[in-house]
């Protein structure tokens, strides 16, 4: 398969940075996205060019690392992360635009690379329980219906990639925050933070730049992790009522 690729470069956050074209041939329909990069780079490398820059770690879609803007979609054309798309969701012969997140409170640091560290901050203001955890305990000891476990679970297989944001036209932080929110408030262990941990990380959220929700449900779909949309009606939930119940 033979592609062209018109990928963002920018040598730094205070360049302005700018498209450049390159073309790529021989690539396997069984390559992933990132060996594809990976190729491109082991080319820029042999002709003493700068290789693109772009972050991934795990490639087996655990960490969140990997995260690029492809052809206008976040993770590009399936419901993936980055790492584990791959070439066969392409046609030979197509353009495939690269880009990284777009997002205020993402700025890029180099080419693909974005600063991800405010959704840090959030985690940091309240995505925490503080309880002495101490060793494993009985597993039957705190009993927590199915459901809840379910929908805990659900929320917690969030991995932090950022793409919800990318693909929000608010570029709202909100699915992101909504799972963390929801994890913990659907077990026990997350009920005595409950409505200081929403109030801090709505706080910390809109501190660093993320827009609001208007309900227009990209994030969910763009999500690789399929987080449901509702988790953010739980997050207003259970903003309403810490706002109700906080000290004036
Ligand atoms: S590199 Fe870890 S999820 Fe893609």
């Amino acid at each position: 398969m033979n592609f062209t690729l018109k990928i963002w470069r920018q040598a730094s956050q205070r360049d302005q940075g700018q498209f450049v074209t390159y073309r790529i041939d021989e690539i396997s329909d069984d390559m992933s996205f990132l060996e594809m990069l990976d190729l491109l780079n082991e080319q820029l490398i042999a002709k003493s060019e700068d290789p693109v820059a772009f972050d991934s770690d795990c490639r087996e879609g655990i960490c969140g690392m990997c995260g690029l803007m492809i052809s206008g979609q976040a993770h590009g054309p399936e419901v993936t992360t980055t790492c584990q798309l791959h070439m066969r969701s392409f046609t030979s012969g197509d353009t495939i635009t690269i880009e990284p997140w777009r997002a205020d409170p993402f700025p890029v640091l180099k080419d693909l690379i974005v600063d991800r560290s405010a959704f840090d901050r959030i985690i940091q203001a309240g995505g925490y329980i503080s309880v002495n955890t101490g060793a494993a305990p009985e597993a039957h000891s705190v009993p927590v219906p199915k459901p809840n476990a379910d929908r805990a679970f659900d929320a917690a297989t969030c991995i932090g990639c950022g793409a919800c944001v990318a693909a929000c036209p608010n570029a709202s932080g909100m699915l992101f925050m909504a799972a963390k929110v929801t994890h913990l408030g659907e077990l026990p262990q997350g009920q005595p933070e409950r409505a200081s941990r929403v109030l801090s990380m709505v706080t910390q959220h809109d501190h660093e730049g993320f827009g609001g929700c208007t309900n227009i449900g990209e994030c969910s779909a763009a999500c690789p992790k399929e987080i449901p949309l509702d988790v953010i009606s739980t997050l207003n939930g259970d903003l309403r009522r810490a706002m109700q119940h906080k000290p004036s």
